[in-house]
């Protein structure tokens, strides 16, 4: 067959970065060509050490992008939304990872970004980049939004109990602990190493715009309430979310294991994680560091009718680049594990 021709804009970034390690060894795919003006005409592992002696690839300009058959997006947020309709011109099928399409009702974005879109006419074209819940519209879609980390982690964590009406609508508290690696690779005050290296530091205690897409997802139609907090801690990758939710009747742990099972089990890329002894009872990102992985765990409160949810990615493959190439096998029919299938390393 034909490879797909796909290019990369912003491929000098994170996770940029790993999505060409993923695109490098799918075997259906040609990359065309991958931008950055930072590293404008250097080769990929001047940006990406990893990628040295693994392709021969130069950095050309965002300018420059020739007609190709999908392009990636990996911009930051707002780069997206005002050049679309160029994009358009560039590639049939488009897949964005950032956050300018993943909201389908525009006021959304005044909300929970504090700016209007500049394009509204275009949120109903995209497609909300979590497989596991659009998959029969990602076969038909040629325009997706790659989910974010943190609403992939927390939305996986939940889904099947709020789709089942199973958890109180009114009473949901999350916290994510995050790695550093979700800032993107810009350099900050905050990200500079005696500032960040050993932090435990409160980044998003309320109002973190990742809330918008898991009310979006997991309302159903009723109105739902979540209380979201964010906080950075010593990792450079991976996210672990803790989720307390309330049951409105009574389960016991085995119907709450039914309930994932009957939601996820032909899920690929889902794990079930609960064990009764050892080290490794519940999800632990380090664990999934490469992976396109999401772990998911719980324990019933036996005083109460709290249900803890731990959830756990990498940010930038589940989160990501692995995430958005799962959504690029849907659409060109191809087995949605190519060039993922592989787990993560121990010890690591
Ligand atoms: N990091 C994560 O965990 C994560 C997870 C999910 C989604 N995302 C989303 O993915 C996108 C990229 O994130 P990232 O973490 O890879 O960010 P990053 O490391 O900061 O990379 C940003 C990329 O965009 C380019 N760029 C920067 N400013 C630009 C501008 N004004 N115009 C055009 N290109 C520009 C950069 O290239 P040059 O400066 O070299 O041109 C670089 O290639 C963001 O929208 C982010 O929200 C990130």
């Amino acid at each position: 067959m034909n490879k797909i021709r796909v290019s990369v804009a912003g491929g000098s970034g994170y996770a940029g970065g790993e999505l060409l390690r993923l695109l490098l060894f799918h075997p259906n795919v040609e990359i065309k060509q991958v931008t950055s003006e930072r590293f404008y005409g250097k080769l990929l592992h001047k940006a990406h050490p990893n990628l040295r002696k693994v392709t021969n690839i130069k950095f050309s300009g965002l300018a420059e992008l020739e007609e190709c058959d999908l392009l990636f997006l990996c911009l930051p947020h707002g780069k997206s939304m005002g050049n679309i309709e160029n994009y358009k011109k560039i590639a049939p099928k488009i897949i964005d990872l950032s956050g300018d399409f993943r909201l389908s009702n525009p006021l959304d974005y005044d909300k929970w970004y504090g700016h209007p879109h500049s394009n509204p006419a275009m949120l109903k074209e995209f497609v909300y980049g979590i497989p596991e819940l659009h998959r029969e519209e990602m076969k038909k879609a040629n325009y997706i939004s790659s989910a974010g980390c943190n609403a992939t982690t927390v939305i996986l964590g939940l889904y099947p109990l709020f789709k089942e009406g199973l958890v109180m609508e009114d009473r949901t508290c999350i916290e994510v602990k995050v790695g550093s690696s979700e800032g993107g690779n810009a350099a900050s005050e905050s990200s500079h190493h005696p500032e960040r290296a050993g932090a435990v530091r409160s980044y998003k205690p309320t109002q973190h715009r990742h809330v918008a897409e898991m009310l979006q997802e997991m309302s159903f139609g009723k109105k739902l309430d979540i209380h979201f907090s964010a906080t950075s801690i010593d990792m450079v990758r991976g996210i672990l979310a803790t989720s307390h939710v309330f049951l409105k009747e009574n389960l016991d742990e085995k119907e709450i294991w039914k309930v994932y099972r009957n939601a996820y089990k032909d899920e690929p890329f889902i794990r079930i994680v609960k064990e009764s002894s050892g080290n490794y009872r519940f999800p632990e990102p380090k664990l999934l560091i490469g992976t396109n992985y999401v772990d998911i765990g719980f324990e019933k409160d036996p005083f109460s009718n709290r249900l803890v949810v731990i959830s756990s990615i990498d940010n930038l493959m589940k989160g990501a680049a692995g995430q958005a190439l799962q959504a690029f096998n849907l659409m060109y029919g191809f087995p949605e594990t190519l060039g993922l299938e592989f787990p993560g390393l121990h010890p690591i």
